[in-house]
């Protein structure tokens, strides 16, 4: 493994709070999800993310902190909090957790002592107006749900700037009182052992907000400091971020205008999520292969961070009205999948309608695409979602571990569970939970096992260079292929239903004894590729050649 070990990472993002619960509260805690460690080593994982951990009223489930220096009481303590980074780190697994310093909660002592007084020595820790500011009912990131970006606090009597919810009012980046104290805070972390951390909203965490101008300067310049910050104090350690903007503003975030890699690590593939998503919807690679083609070159160390699913909406507010009807044709046509008028609030199975095919189809591409792949717990068992839940609720039910009541979530009277399981439908416990999946070397984990296993023989997928290969295709048809000094794979993936034939033989001379290391059948030899057959909806993917590093 290379030195840059996040490269080269299965990243797999969890709630505690839904994850597993040793102690009966039916709330999931740290030594809940300890003792799964196992599991997750097995799937292959080599990196969680944790989603918010700190204490918190959970309005925004968990990204509305109240003190950043401890664990929610309901996951444990702190000294579970070391004891999980060790166990974990025991099986090759790293940590990193959900750094939220765009804004905290409302309830949060620093906001209560600034809006009690103006003489409040916390009162520049946030941001004021005196007026209503003009352009207060723009810039909303919950369309529906959120009225405004300045509210009135009456104690405070002044105005406040909250680009999120209005229980969670901005922090006041400008101040650099505010500045230490996040450097601070993730020195904290990182002392404790914590790989790195997953930075939530950083386009608004770097913004310079001036009351009345909607399109605030970005101070680009702290994400250095911060980097430089993190570096000093672990030098492998990480910082994936949230930055969902448009592509040509996303340079800046990996490093200044040289070209160093000086700023973010990693950046989530937003607009990649769309766009595989449309492809599905399609069944036609051709807004992936725009993706692949139009997404920035990162500088060297740059890496994106692919996903399907996340905790989220499908956010699919960069495709455009008719793209984003198709998706949601196809994939939430009913009103009630769809959220704040972008996007899709279900997983990934029930979107596909269940067809085992599709699910590998479209895991299998995601995984072989550039970039880190991040998992979202329950996906690789192929869990569905409960419609009947509030908002983004309804993708955040409890994890189907097996057939016992509660899916073996917790052993709480069911009303006491921080969310219902789904136990109705295909999508129910009794249907889809890891117990009955880990005795079936044909179900969707074992799939994903072997799958994770594969691609960590190919390290040059996520540290060697990606590219569409770009000869006559059948429709339908993705093949790309990735290149470093471990070696070369190629990949091809049927995004439609008509079996297909390819002629990949210009590639054939550099090839050592071709071979399929992962396919959706036997396919039998592969030869000089020259009449190589992919079904509908299958997937190939084929190693090439090893490199001398190997
Ligand atoms: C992005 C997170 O993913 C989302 O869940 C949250 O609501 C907002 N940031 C605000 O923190």
């Amino acid at each position: 493994m290379g030195d840059r070990w996040y490269q080269e990472a299965v990243v797999y993002c969890l709630d505690i709070d839904t994850y597993a619960d040793s102690d009966g509260d039916g709330v999931g805690d740290i030594r809940g999800l300890i003792g799964r460690l196992d599991y997750l080593a097995r799937l292959g994982v080599t990196c969680l993310w944790l989603h918010p951990i700190h204490p918190s009223p959970n309005k925004d489930d968990g990204y509305d902190t109240t003190d950043f220096y401890n664990v929610d009481p309901r996951f444990g303590t702190l000294g579970d909090f070391a004891e999980l980074l060790h166990e974990a780190q025991n099986r090759g697994i790293r940590v990193i957790i959900d750094l939220v310093v765009n804004h905290t909660s409302d309830e949060h002592p620093w906001y209560q002592s600034a809006r009690s007084s103006p003489d409040s020595p916390y009162r520049d820790w946030y941001v004021w107006s005196e007026e209503a500011p003009p352009d207060r009912h723009q810039g909303m990131v919950f369309p529906g749900e959120q009225n405004e970006t300045w509210s009135y606090d009456r104690t405070a009597k002044a105005w406040y700037y909250h680009r999120f919810y209005k229980f969670q009012p901005d922090l006041n980046m400008a101040n650099p009182k505010v500045r230490a104290e996040v450097k601070k805070i993730m020195a904290f972390w990182l002392q404790l052992g914590v790989a790195g951390f997953r930075m939530d909203a950083v386009p608004f965490i770097i913004e310079l907000t001036e009351p009345g101008n909607a399109d605030s300067p970005k101070d680009m310049e702290f994400l250095t400091e911060l980097r430089q910050h993190v570096q000093w104090r672990r030098s492998d350690a990480i910082l994936l971020a949230e930055a969902n903007v448009e592509p040509d503003q996303l340079p800046v975030y990996f490093g200044d205008s040289g070209g160093s890699a000086n700023r973010l690590h990693m950046l989530f593939d937003f607009m990649l999520n769309g766009r595989l998503m449309l492809a599905l919807a399609r069944q036609d690679p051709e807004s992936v292969i725009e993706a692949l083609r139009d997404t920035p070159k990162l500088p060297e160390g740059g890496q994106w961070a692919t996903f399907l699913r996340n905790h989220d909406e499908i956010d699919l507010s960069r495709l455009t009205t008719e793209q984003r009807n198709q998706v949601y044709e196809q994939f939430g046509p009913d009103e009630d999948m769809r959220l704040y008028g972008r996007g899709i609030r279900r997983r990934l199975a029930p979107m596909l309608g269940n067809d085992r095919r599709r699910l590998e189809l479209a895991y299998a591409l995601q995984f072989s695409l550039r970039g880190t792949p991040v998992l979202r717990y329950g996906e690789e068992i192929g869990m569905g979602e409960d419609l009947s839940l509030p908002g983004r609720e309804a993708i955040r039910t409890p994890m189907q571990w097996s057939y016992k009541e509660n899916a073996g979530f917790s052993t709480a009277e069911p009303e006491k569970l921080v969310r219902p399981v789904v136990d109705k439908g295909d999508f129910g416990y009794q249907q889809v939970n890891v117990t009955a999946q880990r005795s079936d070397p044909r179900s969707l984990l074992a799939w994903f096992e072997r799958m994770i296993r594969t691609l960590r023989e190919a390290p040059e997928v996520g540290s060697g260079s990606t590219t569409h290969i770009d000869v006559p295709m059948p429709p339908g048809v993705l093949a790309h292929r990735a290149d470093g000094p471990t070696g070369t794979m190629v990949f091809l993936h049927n995004l439609g239903t008509e079996d297909a034939e390819v002629d990949l033989s210009s590639l054939a001379p550099e090839a050592d004894q071709p071979i399929d290391v992962l396919s959706d059948r036997g396919y039998g030899e592969v030869g000089k590729l020259e009449r190589l057959k992919v079904s509908g909806y299958g997937y190939r993917w084929i190693r090439l050649c090893r490199g001398q590093a190997v």
